[in-house]
């Protein structure tokens, strides 16, 4: 292993010796203004002289890449970070396997590589933008400062993905570079290019399922291309996920905090039934049942983001060695893939049923498969709460053919259970199981700023415990 330590001297923090490197560093250079143009239009809104206690790799082994300090957002050392090259790597599947993996482009390859890159490097600006809103509304100032700890990173992982397209892509990974700092989420004109990163993070209850859902997609994919015969993008994506990881964690506690304060609000009341809306709300808190709509929704638009279960994208991205399965490295078979089968949910006459279709082109479905389960794992926690209270409910993922836009699934309606409905039964059912306008209403009226040192707005229960250990009166941002 070469560990080479992280740079902070120049303009650009890094562990790549881009001071050595002067046509990649005179490119990042001059992207750099862009950047820091784009953060100030499009970052977090109202926040930006606000001194925020962030943290920030000053390493990347295990110990030493999270150091805490106060810091304005537009100051953040955004740089470019790679897990150690591992030395002798081999490619771990697809046709090349077993063959060295390459430290530069393989040509023949180029354009399937760079789309890869670009795909994920749009999905990290976006989520700024669909979050920039949100600092206004915080619930306090613990859950502000985790806000924006998450959009810095984001766009650390833009920069992760600049760096690659700059380094190795020459004048067209310059070109797609500048692109990711025109397209806007929601934009109609220039929107970003996948669907779920258009939609909108109206409030913080959004927000935690976007966390938990969406970024676990990130993870998914992160995992997918840190298996790269690619050597650059593997060890990009390697240490990202060592940041996704906190993402989630955001969104697996924000969900569970609003259960919890819920659920205690529910017994002192004196509440046992959930389904009780009118009674609940009156507490000031979210009822579960709309819980379960938002997880219904942010879950349903994230199972979108993982493609067409049938895929000649994906076998062409596995065989060439470019993206490969979930912890393909873990798993014990050929790593090729050319015979055997995968079973894949199809619509057959307008049933839902199991098909086996090649393991190849089935991929996608792949990676979604292994997506659920890892969703599932936090969801039994979020029930283990509401058990622990005593209230008859459980939160449950929808079935995968509710509410899809792309794949299988997309002709028809189906209810959360995987029901197939007509038109008019969804439509008339629709708010049973997506929020509502009157739903999105009352969460509307909730988020009031909280933001006294300390405190928390009525329908979230205070963390366990404080990030960097922080006792609970600790000012994670000083607002200016
Ligand atoms: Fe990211
Ligand atoms: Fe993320």
């Amino acid at each position: 292993m070469n560990i080479v330590s992280v740079d902070y001297d120049g303009l650009i923090p890094n562990n790549v010796e881009l001071g050595t490197d002067v046509r990649v560093k005179r490119a990042l250079e001059k992207w750099h203004p862009g950047y820091i143009d784009w953060w100030n239009d499009m970052g977090p809104e109202g926040f930006q002289k606000s001194l925020v206690y962030l943290r920030t790799a000053v390493s990347v082994d295990p110990k030493g890449w999270a150091k805490f300090d106060y810091v304005r957002m537009p100051e953040y050392r955004w740089g470019i970070l790679l897990a150690p090259q591992l030395d002798g790597r081999k490619i771990p599947f697809g046709a090349h396997a077993g063959e060295q993996a390459w430290q530069e482009v393989p040509g023949e390859y180029r354009a399937m590589l760079r789309r890869l890159i670009v795909i994920q490097g749009d999905t990290e600006p976006a989520s700024v933008e669909q979050q920039r809103h949100l600092g206004k509304t915080a619930p306090s100032l613990y859950d502000m400062r985790n806000l924006f700890q998450v959009n810095v990173e984001e766009g650390r992982h833009l920069w992760a993905m600049v760096y690659l397209l700059q380094k190795y892509f020459g004048t067209d990974g310059r070109e797609e570079a500048e692109a990711l700092l025109q397209r806007r989420s929601g934009d109609p004109d220039t929107p970003r290019m996948l669907g779920a990163f258009n939609e909108k993070t109206p409030d913080w209850l959004s927000f935690f399922m976007f966390t938990y859902f969406t970024d676990r997609d990130g993870k998914m994919q992160l995992e997918a291309l840190a298996q790269s015969g690619f050597d650059p993008l593997s060890r990009t994506c390697r240490f990202m996920l060592t940041e996704e990881a906190h993402h989630m964690f955001v969104g697996e506690t924000g969900v569970t905090r609003v259960i919890q304060r819920t659920c205690e609000a529910m017994k002192e009341a004196g509440i046992d039934d959930p389904y009780d809306i009118a009674k609940v709300r009156k507490l000031g808190v979210i009822d579960l049942p709309t819980i379960q709509k938002k997880a219904n929704l942010h879950f349903s638009l994230t199972l979108d983001l993982f493609g067409n279960e049938i895929s000649t994208n994906a076998a062409n991205a596995f065989h060439s060695g470019l993206k490969g399965r979930f912890r393909e490295d873990r798993l014990k078979d050929d790593h090729k893939l050319e015979s055997g089968t995968y079973p894949v949910l199809r619509l057959v006459d307008g049933q839902i049923k199991n098909e086996d279709a090649p393991a190849l082109s089935a991929l996608n479905m792949r990676l979604r498969d292994d997506y659920v389960v890892d969703c599932n794992a936090g969801v039994g926690r979020w029930n283990k709460v509401i058990e622990g209270f005593g209230i008859p409910f459980q939160i449950k993922l929808p079935h995968v053919a509710f509410h899809r836009n792309i794949g299988e699934f997309s002709k028809i309606k189906a209810d959360a259970q995987g029901n197939v409905l007509s038109d008019a039964e969804w439509s008339k059912r629709r708010s049973d199981f997506l929020p509502s306008d009157g739903d999105k209403d009352y969460i509307e009226s909730l988020m009031q700023p909280q933001f006294d040192i300390g405190k928390f707005a009525s329908w979230i229960a205070p963390p366990k415990v404080g990030i960097d250990n922080k006792p609970g009166d600790f000012e994670y941002v000083k607002i200016a």
